[in-house]
C-alpha cells in the first residue's frame, strides 16, 4: 500500500487564525476582531456598543443589532489582535514547514489586507507584497502552496457599506479581490480555493448557534457560490493551468438506530448540510431537494439565468474538504453528543477529545469514499487534527501522542482509502501551527506540531518549540507516508 508519486504533504492554516498584525500593514478590521475567547464548554461571541450606550455580544457571523457598532473593551482580551503572530514570525515558521518535509500547505489570504476597503479604496500594495514573499519564500523552500481566498473574514467595512453578503454587490467586489489575486500571484500558486466551508453557516442553522434569520442564511450561501464559480471562469481566463477549488466542511454521521425514520433523517442531513453547496460548487447546479429545503425553511431564492449559467461554468476543479470528527443522527430521544460545533446524538462506540469532538479515522475513510463516489473530481484534505491541551516539560520537550494516535488513525485510513481508489492529491493536518480556535477563540486548545508560547490570557513571548508529533510527521512527508508508525 503506497500514495502516489507526488501526493502533497503539509499542514493547513488561516490569516484570521494565525497572523496577527490585525492592524498593521493598512489591514482593517474584521468581525472576528471584536471577539473574545470562550472555553472548552462556551463559543466566542464578538462584542459591541448598543445604540443605548449598553455593552451586547452575539455569536460570530452574526449580525449586528440596529443602530450597534463594533467596539472593543479594554477588560476584554482579544486572541485574534496577535494569534500566533505569524505576521512577524512567518519566515521562521516556513521554515520549520520545511525542517518538516512538507510540499504543501495551504492558508488564506487576509482580503482586509488586500482590499481593505473595497475596490473604490484600492489594492493595498503591502498586503499584496506580504503574501508575495511569504508565498516565493515557500516555492523556495520546495513547497507548493494551495490558497484559500476567503476564510471567515469579511472585512467590517463590506458590512457596513453593503450589510454583507446577503447583498449582490458583494459578488463583484470578491471577484475583483479574486482577480487581484490570481494575476499577482500568477507563477508562484497554482492550485486555489475560494470559500472554506461555505455550508458553515446551513450546519449553524441546525443547530440554532446563529443569530441569522434563514432567508439571509440562504442569501448568502448563494452569492458566495455564484461569486466563487465567476472567480473560477476569471482563474481559468488568466491561466488555463490555475485549478481552483471549493471547500466544504466534511460531514460524516451515521442513524443512530436501524429505524428507517433515522437512516432517511441521516441521509437527510448529510443532502442538506453538505451536498447542498457541493452539488451547486463541483457539479454546477443546485440539487433536486434544494427547494425541498427552501420551502421547509420559508426562503425564496433568486437563483437568475445568468447565475444558473455561471453555476456550469465555474464549476470547482477539485473538492476540498475538512474532516474532525462524525455525528450520530436520530428522530428518537437520545443523549445528545457532547460537541461544540458538531450536533447530534452520542455515539456509545466513539471517544471523544476534551472539546467533545468524537474520534473516529473509519468515519473519515467513509466520508473519503463517499465523496468519492458521489462527486468524481479529485479531493484534497484540507483540514484533519485533534484540538487538545499541551503541557510543555521542564525541558521545554511537549509529549503530544494523543496527537500522534489521532493522526496516524487518519492517515492509515487514507491511505487505505487512496488504494481502494479513491482520488485524493493531498493530505493537510489542521493547525500545525499553533492557532486560535475558529469555535471557542482559545489558544489553548492547541492542534499544532509547533508549538506557540501564548495562552488565552495574552501571556507569552511567541517562542516556537517542536513538539513529539513534529518529529513523527517530518517522517510521514518524508516517506510519502511509508513511514506512519
Ligand atoms: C474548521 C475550520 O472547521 O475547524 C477551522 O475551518 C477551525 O478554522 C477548525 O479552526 C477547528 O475548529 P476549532 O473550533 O477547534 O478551531
Amino acid at each position: 500500500m503506497s500514495f502516489p508519486k507526488g501526493f502533497l504533504w503539509g499542514t493547513s492554516i488561516s490569516a484570521e487564525q494565525v497572523e496577527g498584525g490585525w492592524n498593521e500593514g493598512g489591514k482593517s478590521p474584521v468581525q472576528i476582531d471584536y471577539a473574545a475567547a470562550g472555553d472548552a464548554s462556551h463559543m466566542r461571541k464578538v462584542w459591541f456598543l448598543n445604540a443605548d450606550g449598553t455593552r451586547g455580544s452575539m455569536p460570530a457571523f452574526g449580525k449586528l443589532p440596529e443602530g450597534a457598532k463594533y467596539q472593543l473593551f479594554d477588560d476584554i482580551h482579544y486572541t485574534n489582535h496577535d494569534a500566533a503572530d505569524f505576521y512577524h514570525h512567518w519566515k521562521e515558521d516556513l521554515a520549520l514547514f520545511a525542517e518538516m518535509g512538507f510540499t504543501t500547505f495551504n492558508t488564506s489570504l487576509a482580503w482586509s489586507r488586500i482590499y481593505p476597503y473595497g475596490v473604490q479604496g484600492g489594492v493595498n500594495k503591502e498586503g499584496v507584497e506580504f503574501y508575495r514573499n511569504v508565498f516565493t519564500e515557500a516555492r523556495r523552500l520546495g513547497m507548493d502552496p494551495v490558497i484559500t481566498l476567503y476564510k471567515y473574514d469579511e472585512p467590517v467595512w463590506f458590512e457596513e457599506t453593503y450589510g454583507g453578503w446577503e447583498n449582490r454587490a458583494m459578488i463583484d467586489e470578491f471577484v475583483e479581490f479574486a482577480k487581484v489575486c490570481f494575476r499577482e500571484y500568477k507563477g508562484l500558486i497554482t492550485k486555489w480555493m475560494t470559500f472554506n466551508e461555505i455550508n458553515i453557516l446551513l450546519m449553524f442553522r441546525q443547530m440554532g448557534n446563529s443569530n441569522l434569520p434563514m432567508q439571509n442564511i440562504y442569501e448568502q450561501i448563494h452569492n458566495q457560490i455564484i461569486a466563487s464559480a465567476r472567480s473560477v471562469k476569471a482563474a481559468h481566463e488568466i491561466d488555463p493551468d490555475l485549478k481552483v477549488g471549493c471547500m466544504i466542511a466534511g460531514i460524516c454521521s451515521y442513524p443512530l438506530t436501524p429505524d428507517p425514520e433515522d437512516v432517511m433523517a441521516n441521509y437527510v442531513n448529510f443532502q442538506e448540510n453538505f451536498c447542498y453547496c457541493a452539488d451547486a460548487m463541483v457539479r454546477g447546479a443546485y440539487p433536486s431537494f434544494a427547494k425541498r429545503m427552501w420551502d421547509q425553511d420559508s426562503v425564496t431564492l433568486e437563483v437568475t439565468d445568468e447565475d444558473k449559467k455561471d453555476m456550469l461554468e465555474g464549476k470547482a476543479d477539485f473538492l476540498g474538504f475538512s474532516y474532525y470528527s462524525s455525528s450520530c443522527i436520530t428522530t428518537h430521544d437520545a443523549e445528545k453528543g457532547s460537541g461544540n460545533v458538531f450536533s447530534g446524538a452520542k455515539n456509545p462506540y466513539l471517544k471523544a477529545s476534551d472539546w467533545g469532538w468524537t474520534i473516529d479515522p473509519t468515519g473519515y475513510k467513509y466520508m473519503l469514499h463517499t465523496l468519492n463516489d458521489r462527486y468524481q473530481v479529485p479531493l484534497f484534505d484540507v483540514e484533519n487534527g485533534l484540538g487538545a491541551y499541551d503541557k510543555v516539560e521542564e525541558d521545554g520537550s511537549i509529549h503530544d501522542d494523543y496527537r500522534i494516535a489521532y493522526l496516524k488513525a487518519h492517515i492509515e485510513k487514507l491511505k487505505e482509502a487512496v488504494n481502494e481508489g479513491v482520488n485524493i492529491f493531498g493530505y493537510t493536518t489542521w493547525g500545525g501551527l499553533d492557532l486560535v480556535s475558529a469555535s471557542t477563540g482559545q489558544m489553548d486548545k492547541r492542534y499544532g506540531m509547533i508549538y506557540v508560547d501564548m495562552n488565552d490570557k495574552g501571556e507569552g513571548t511567541f517562542e516556537r518549540k517542536r513538539k513529539d508529533s513534529f518529529f513523527w510527521y517530518k517522517k510521514v512527508c518524508e516517506s510519502n507516508g511509508e513511514v506512519i508508525e
